[in-house]
Parts: C-alpha cells; structure tokens; sequence
C-alpha cells in the first residue's frame, strides 16, 4: 500500500517557483496538499485513490473566479474578505494573522486509538508560523493505513510572553468543487433524533451549529455527507463524510461565495467561548474525520462503520448482551420485588442484562419524580433495603447480569449534593440558577478538578464495591442553561463551555483506566451524545427516548449514516407507545428492534403469554444472527424517506457467507404498490438459502427454504407479501419481515 509521499515537484504557475505536493493516501482514498515552505499549503485533491502515473500528472485544481484553495485560512492578513479558520487578538491588539508554512513533515505513525486499541497510519504535521509572531499553529493530517479515513486537526501554542485571544479556531477546511453538490445533515429533537435533510447546495452560507453545553446531538448534528454528483444515492455515487469528534458546542460552516467552490469549516463553535491563550499553553482543536466512497451514501457509512468498531468504539469486537432496562417499564417505582420479577421475566425470555434505570437512589430526597436526589448515589433505603448487595444476589439468582443507571454531571436543587456543594453548579455570578428537568436539574461544573472527582467516584463507589455490575448507563438530561463557571477565574469565564468537555474527556480517561471492562451506554436525554468525542469511551448509545417502531425506523435510518448496528441501542417497548401512543403489532416492534443492539424496555408482567413466547422466540433468533447485524457490512436499500411507504436495509458479512435482510412497510392504504427492493452486497456466484425469521404468518413465504443466487437477488430481489397471511382476528395494519441468506 502507498502511504504518503512527497513526489515530483512541479511548477507552481502563481508563485513562479517549484511547489511541492504532499499526498496522504487510505486504501481507498487520496488527499494531495500543495505545501511550500513561506506560503501557505493549499489544496489539490480529495477523492478515489490515485496511482503513481495519476499523480505524477495531477491538474492543478481550478483557480478561476477567484478560487481560494488555502487549507487553513487565517484572518486578516490575506483573507479578509472570505470565510476563515482562525482568528485570533494577539497581544498587541493586532486582529490579523498570516499563517505561512514554516516546516512541514510526513511520518508513519503507530499511536493508541481513542477507543485503547493500537492503529498504524501516516501523519503530515505543517507547522504554521506567522512571520511577525512567535506563535505556532500545527495542521495536523493522519491517514489510516487500514480503513478509508483521514483526520484533520490543528493546535495552537502561545510562545509570545504575554497572553493572546483565539476568537476562531475551526479545526480544518475543505474546498469542495462545485457542481452539482448535496449536502445530507440530520436535523432533530428530544425524541425525534437524527432526521435527515437534503439539501442541494446553492450560493450563500448554511450553518448547522450546537449551543447545548451539554448534549449536541439531540438537535442538529455535526456530521454531514457531501454527495458529489448529484442527489445522494445510498449504494451509487461519489461521498466525502465529514465526522467531528467532538462532545461540546460546534459549529459547520458551509460557505458558498462567487468563487467555484463550496468550503466546508467544522470545530468548535466560537460562540461566547474566546479563549485566552496564556504563554506557553497550547489548544488542541477535536478532529475531523473524513472519508471518501465511491459507492454512495452507505459506502461512506460503512467506511464510518469499520472505522467505528477498530478505532472508535469499546469492545467493538465482543457481542453484546440483550438486555431489559426498567425506564418504560416501571419509571420511579423501583423495589427489590420488581426488580426481581423483571430479571426473572427477561432471563425467561432469553435476556442476558437487566439495568435498573432512575429511581433507586435516595439520602435526604426522595426521588419518586425528576425534581430531586441527582448526586445523592445512595440506594434508596426504602425502595430497596438490600441494597446492590441483594439487586446482584438476584440477578445472580435469574442468571442474568446487573447494569444500573447514573447522571454523574447533574444535581438538583432539592438534593443533599446542592446543599453541601453550591459552589459545584454552573451558575451566572450574582444571578439565581435558572434550572432544568424537574424545574430543580443543575448542572455540575465539570470545569472544577473536584467535580471531577466526584463524578469519578460515582462510578468508582460502584464499581470497586460491586465489581459484578456488567453495565452502567451514564446518562446526562439538561444542557448548560446558564453562563457562569464558579471556578473559572473572572477572566476566563469565555471558558466554560471548552473547560467543560475538557473535564468531560479527563473523567471518562479516568473511568477507562480504572474499569476498562465495564459496558457504558452513552445515553443524554435519548440520542443526545451520540458523536464521537465521547463514543470512544463507551460501547454503545441509546438511539432516542422514542421507542415508537414507525419513528425509530427513520430515526435509526438517520442514525445510521455515522454508527454501526453494534452501538445503537434498540428497546422492544409497550403500546400505546408512550412518546407517540402509537400502537403497533409487537411483531413490528421486534422486526425495528432487532436491526440494531436489541433490547426491551417494557413491563413483562403486562405483556400477554402470547407475546412472552413470541419475544422468547425472537431473542432466541436474534442470537443467531447477532454476529452478523453487530460486525456486518450495512447496505441501505430503500429509504423510509422517500415517501412511498417503505424501508428496506440489509447486513451482510465480510466473507458474504451470512446476510439479514429487513423489509418494513410503513404505512397501510388500499392501491398500494411498493417496488420490488434490490439486494445488495452479496457474492453474486454465491448460491444462498432463504428463511424468514420472527415469523406470524401461518403460511411459510413462497421463497421460504428456497435458494437463490447472489446475481438474482441483487438484481431482483425478493416478492414481500404487503400483509400478513394470520387468522382474522390477528389482522392489523402492521407488515415487516426479516430474512435471512445463508451461502449453502
Ligand atoms: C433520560 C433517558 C431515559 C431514562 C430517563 C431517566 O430521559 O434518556 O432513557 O433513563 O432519562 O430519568
């Protein structure tokens, strides 16, 4: 495989001398840089892997219109009238800074990954100086040598005496060529995450930003596709992603001006955050991960995917458990008795897990509802005078594994936590706190070292007292609702939101390094943290406080694009479903379920026999083919966003031997047609066997036990009756089905 090289030179028309072009290669992708000692470096390519007779002859990229191709512009020295990177007061009061390659170099790099596992690949470093200034700004590239990603970040160090002020500190920019250009985003809200949106991109600016604090990817999320030719096809065309790994307010800036590019910035959002950068400090800005596919919207997912389960994710390698969380089930009515029920109910049914969600904990408050106790990490006496002891004897007992929820960050007012510690929560000076959830939720400042501490022993109270809980869910439900550190200094209350996230990756360093075996879910309000600043902490997310089958289905989809299968939490829950009151069969909700990491959320002591056996059945089916949908290639095949009433998705493995293959129809009317869906992914020479799993019908489907080969399924798919085939009185308007391929 090539890595980067420093090739032939040539002539730099503008300059009128030689340039060099650095060029950064993945298996799959090429980025060329021009950088040249005493200019600034400039951007030649992005796109499919070029070889050595491609490069040699590269065109330079347009510069017509005025086309300004710098990868890191800097403000007011040459770029003043255009979108920026970086901008920053120096010391003397100077706004303009001019950011000229004073060295660069290319190295291989063996380093530890964000998730502890080794990674091989390559890194330009340019360091970035600005003539009049001793401050330094490194751009940073590092190519993976095993998956089709490269990431871009830079850091900033203040070598002058006195301090200076970062007003702007984006991590990267790209040029991206125009034509005809789609961005997709996701748009959302508490309980409706991760929407998508396309938008064909046209003159002018289109900013998608965060200002939560806390939770940044409840709404808008920061990671984005850039269709190339066109509008996005999932399984055709050329994607660039653009992932950043970042848990705090961001901004993405994407700036369409006269020229015949769009640029495309991403970092951390500036808003009400300037940093002052004292001497001799340095501030590494998050990455940005991008990748390129030639093989559409789920070739750049799948790119995510693998780089997700080797570099990005805990234990991406290991199974993971079917759990029973208590949330929908039994909300704040937690007791040893029901709790002992539930763990016998989902170890009955096949489960391996049951987490005991809010409400068990209790010193002075009560916390029968949202308004109080967070901080106070003492099992309620009351609801549970046994303590963990007698919660793990239990599960010990059902045979299942013990997971329980926590909210390290928050406090309520009517807490002990607040009482002892007011000086703890983020507040504005000389104002009362405006609160959260509950009308009492205040966040921890996470800036304040001791806050860390104690968030630390939250975690480490239970886990180095009770080794046997498998599972935490660490959970954080308000943003940061006032400015006002009590920790910062007067001087740096700018701070907060960056100090935050800062304190946020130090306490979850510190709870890997303890407990690096314990599972995590990544859970905010639903969806809130699903971004990977944080992910490479914890094993998994939970997709959305909605449960609702029929919204999941687009929400999933959505989520889809940047994680895989193995991180997204997916809970089998009650009806009326109680985010929408939807009711939907329960085959339905199994069949959206089991696409992701399947679980229940749901009393089973109301659950009928019937369906006891039925989710018996579908935990049982799901186990054979976990391994598949967990470490399985996605191939998206017919979006729920299309409007016609059907969604399609399939997962196959790496050798092609073992593939699931969902069908959900979204939404009844008579005269319905839907198109027969195209597989994808398969060894077209492969010959494989069709089952259906979850099944309700009394009749087996036409294709049941039949084989087929790859070609024919990838061309023609297979017939889904648009119904089920069940006695009268089990008829509803619910239709999914879930098939397996097995290569005979
Ligand atoms: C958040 C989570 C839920 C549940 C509740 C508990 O809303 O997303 O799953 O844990 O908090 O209060």
């Amino acid at each position: 495989m090539k890595k980067l090289t420093t090739i032939l030179a040539f002539l730099c028309a503008s300059a009128g001398s030689y340039a060099e072009n650095v060029v950064l290669s993945t298996p799959g992708s090429t980025l060329v840089l021009d950088v040249n000692k005493g200019a600034e470096p400039m951007f030649v390519y992005y796109g499919a892997r070029l070889s050595d007779t491609e490069l040699a002859n590269l065109p330079k990229p347009t510069t017509a219109n005025w086309s300004h191709l710098e990868v890191y512009p800097s403000y007011g020295a040459t770029h003043t009238m255009s979108e920026t990177a970086f901008a920053m007061r120096h010391a003397d009061g100077n706004m303009s800074t001019q950011l000229l390659c004073d060295d660069f170099k290319t190295e291989p790099v063996s380093d530890i990954a964000p998730n502890g596992k080794p990674r091989k690949g390559t890194k330009l470093t340019i360091k970035l100086k600005d003539p009049l200034y001793p401050d330094i700004v490194n751009l940073y590239y590092q190519a993976y040598d095993d998956v089709d990603m490269i990431e871009c970040w830079t850091d900033v160090t203040n070598n002058g005496k006195q301090t200076v002020t970062l007003t702007q500190f984006y991590s990267t920019c790209m040029p991206i060529r125009r034509g005809n250009v789609h961005l997709t985003h996701f748009h959302g809200s508490w309980a409706s995450e991760a929407q998508l949106v396309e938008t064909k991109l046209t003159n002018g600016m289109l900013r998608i930003k965060n200002k939560d604090g806390l939770r940044n990817a409840t709404t808008d999320r920061s990671d984005v596709m850039f269709s190339l030719d066109g509008p996005a096809q999932e399984n055709t065309g050329d994607i660039i992603g653009a992932v950043l790994c970042y848990s705090g307010n961001y901004s993405v800036t994407i700036d369409t001006d006269d020229t015949e590019y769009h640029y495309y910035f991403a970092g951390i959002n500036p808003d009400n955050s300037e940093y002052h950068l004292k001497k001799g400090e340095t501030l590494t800005t998050p990455r940005v991960a991008y990748t390129f596919s030639n093989k559409g919207l789920s070739g750049a997912s799948r790119n995510y995917h693998d780089w997700a389960r080797k570099y990005m994710l805990r234990h991406a390698d290991q199974e993971r458990m079917i759990l029973l969380n208590s949330w929908e089930g039994v909300y704040f009515n937690i007791n040893h008795e029901v709790m002992d029920q539930m763990m016998a109910d989902i170890a009955m049914m096949g489960g391996e897990l049951f987490v005991m969600d809010d409400g068990w904990f209790a010193t002075k408050y009560q916390r029968n509802t949202d308004n109080a106790a967070l901080g106070d990490w003492v099992p309620d006496p009351k609801k549970l005078p046994g303590g963990i002891d007698k919660l793990l004897a239990d599960a010990r007992k059902n045979g299942v594994k013990f997971g329980i929820w926590v909210e390290p960050e928050m406090t309520n007012s009517i807490a002990e936590l607040y009482e002892n510690h007011p000086d703890w929560v983020i507040k504005a000076p000389g104002r009362e706190p405006v609160k959260g959830r509950g009308g009492t939720q205040l966040v921890l400042d996470l800036a304040n070292p001791k806050v860390q501490d104690f968030a630390f022993s939250v975690f480490d109270n239970l886990l180095s007292k009770y080794p046997q809980i498998a599972y935490i869910k660490w959970d954080a439900n308000a943003p940061i609702m006032n400015h006002g550190s009590q920790y910062l200094p007067k001087e740096d209350q700018s701070h907060l939101y960056i100090a935050y996230h800062e304190g946020l990756i130090k306490l979850c360093q510190r709870i890997r390094q303890k407990y690096p075996d314990v599972v995590i879910q990544d859970c905010a309000s639903g969806g809130g943290r699903a971004n990977y600043g944080l992910l490479p902490y914890f094993d998994e997310f939970w997709v959305s406080d909605n449960t609702d089958a029929l919204q999941r289905i687009y929400m999933q989809w959505g989520t889809s694009y940047f994680f895989p299968a193995i991180a997204m939490a997916q809970h089998i829950s009650a009806v009326p479903n109680h985010a929408v009151f939807r009711t939907t069969s329960m085959k339905f909700r199994c069949d959206v379920a089991m696409s992701g990491r399947l679980g229940m959320e749901i009393q089973p002591k109301n659950m009928t026999d019937e369906e006891k056996t039925f989710c018996q059945k579908v935990i049982s089916d799901y186990k054979t083919v976990r391994p598949v949908i967990q470490f399985g290639d996605l191939y998206r095949l017919h979006s729920p966003y299309e409007g016609d009433n059907l969604a399609s998705l399939m997962y196959v493995t790496q050798d092609k031997a073992k593939a699931v293959y969902f069908w959900y129809k979204l939404e009844t009317m008579k005269d319905e047609h839907f198109p027969r869906v195209k597989m994808q992914g398969l060894d077209p020479n492969k010959k494989y066997v069709v089952h259906e799993l979850n099944r309700i019908d009394n009749k087996p489907l036409d294709c049941e036990g039949k084989s087929y080969t790859g070609a024919y399924l990838m061309a023609n798919g297979l017939e889904m009756p648009y119904s089920h085939d069940v006695d009268y009185a089990k008829l509803n308007d619910w239709s999914s089905r879930v098939i397996t391929l097995t290569a005979e």
